[in-house]
């Protein structure tokens, strides 16, 4: 085992792989993402967009981290500010999740005359009725072609439980079923 671990790691790394871009958007849509918002800025120049490249990072100290698009309208604004607000989003904010998409045009602040939102350690907007809204100083930013990994400091949080998280896999949005392990 060790010795097939060690070959594996002198083998060289292939630059180009033998798959297009395509083939390997059509791999990741198979992967179920958590549906969240990223959001910065205080009234009126919030900004804010749906994503599902977040996750937990560490527990000690609470770190989350969240992938966002260089051309997107927050980017800039999250670099600069070194704020954020991460949100997951409940079952019934699939509309929401389409209009901080773009879906319908919007840009900017006007995003955020939909949902209920409030400001905790930071100023960021956080969604009332998130499932859990993680508010964070940017710790790290790290270049990753074409976004930027934002390494957040979790210094507010808060917590809905009640609903179901909303999740993104195939192309659409699904509430994810769930599984009783005693059958
Ligand atoms: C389900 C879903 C997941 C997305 N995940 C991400 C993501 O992880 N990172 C990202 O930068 N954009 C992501 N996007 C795209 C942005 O939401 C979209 O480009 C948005 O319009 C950018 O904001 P802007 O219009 O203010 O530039 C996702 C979109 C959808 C519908």
């Amino acid at each position: 085992m060790t010795n097939a671990i060690l070959r594996a790691s002198h083998m060289p790394i292939q630059e180009t792989p033998p798959f297009s871009a395509g083939e390997f958007r059509s791999a990741m849509r198979n992967v179920p993402g958590t549906v969240s918002i990223v959001t910065t800025g205080t009234r009126p120049g919030r900004h804010g967009l749906t994503l599902t490249s977040g996750c937990s990072l560490s527990t000690e100290p609470s770190r989350v981290l969240v992938c966002v698009n260089k051309n997107a309208g927050a980017h800039d604004m999250i670099k600069e500010s070194r704020v954020f607000c991460w949100n997951i989003l409940a079952a019934h904010h699939a509309g929401l999740a389409q209009t901080f998409s773009g879906q319908d045009g919007s840009k900017g602040d006007v995003r955020f005359t939909e949902g209920l939102w409030q400001a905790l350690a930071t100023g960021a907007p956080s969604l009332i009725e998130a499932i859990c809204s993680f508010d964070c100083r940017v710790v790290e930013a790290h270049d990753a072609g074409s976004h930027t990994i934002f390494v957040g400091a979790v210094l507010a949080q808060t917590m809905n439980t009640d609903s179901e998280p909303l999740v993104y896999v195939k192309g659409t949005f699904a509430v994810p079923q769930v599984h009783d392990s005693r059958h």
